[in-house]
């Protein structure tokens, strides 16, 4: 190695270390959700998510053997809006469940498809409480789902092979990028936020791996997220 490369190498590095000190700009500039998303194919079979935020209603001692199936309502009318069904365990693999199915305890969520010209943000809301709440508010609290990024499959009926997804924008400035939760003077969280990265197949390490370099990319803030196990799961009784 040369002299000159040697120092050109040490400058990037530099200029490197000074960015990352830097605080991030969020949401990321021209930061949006996957343009032109087959949301039919994205919502023909379940997910299975690798890594993701904790949440109240999904919290680190339900990260195992976490899915998740978008589903809508009317195949052929996409107006009719879109399903959240959801399966995890808690405390270990193949432990009890907590899952949007009758007699379980997750709540499912349920809304439409925010512009059908963009079919990859849903502003899906907890089911139950929309009869309770005004739809304004629990918006507030439960932002939409985006889908930011996937990864093309061979499997013509799958389409996609990875997904990450975020709740909305993620306009926090974080450790390391920007995060999607939103708290008030750093006292207290206004929303939870929320990213997944999701994979089609149960375990995929190549996927996840492409998905946190894609993630990374992106803006966000990857600290946030904790990893699902997925090996051995079973997922018996998954909506
Ligand atoms: C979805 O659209 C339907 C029909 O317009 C509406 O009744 C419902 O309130 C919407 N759901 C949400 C969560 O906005
Ligand atoms: C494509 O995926 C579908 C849904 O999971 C599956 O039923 C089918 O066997 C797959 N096709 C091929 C060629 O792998």
């Amino acid at each position: 190695m040369t002299l000159a490369c040697l120092v050109a190498l040490l400058a990037a590095a530099l200029a490197l270390g000074a960015a990352r000190g830097q605080q991030a700009v969020c949401p990321p500039p021209e930061f949006d959700a996957v343009k032109g998303l087959d949301v039919r194919k994205f919502a023909t079979a379940p997910w299975f998510s690798q890594a993701q935020m904790p949440l109240s209603f999904n919290p680190a001692d339900q990260f195992y053997c976490v899915r998740a199936r978008y589903q809508l309502n009317d195949q052929d009318d996409l107006t009719a809006g879109i399903k959240v069904l959801f399966y995890a365990n808690e405390g270990r693999v193949n432990g009890p469940v907590v899952s949007t199915a009758k007699g379980s305890t997750h709540v499912e969520q349920s809304g439409n498809i925010t512009d059908l010209e963009e079919p990859s943000k849903f502003d899906v809301l907890p089911t139950n409480l929309q009869t309770i709440f005004r739809k304004t508010l629990l918006r507030f609290f439960f932002p939409d789902h985006w889908v930011v990024a996937v990864g093309p499959s061979k499997n013509r009926t799958l389409a996609y092979d990875w997904a990450i997804v975020s709740a909305g924008p993620p306009k926090t400035p974080g450790k390391a990028g920007c995060r999607t939760d939103i708290s008030f003077l750093g006292l207290f969280q206004v929303h939870q936020g929320g990213l997944w990265l999701l994979t089609r197949k149960p375990v995929d390490p190549v996927g996840t791996s492409i998905m946190r370099n894609v993630a990374e990319a992106m803006g966000f803030d990857l600290t946030v997220l904790g990893d699902v196990q997925q090996a051995e799961c079973k997922y018996i009784g998954a909506p």
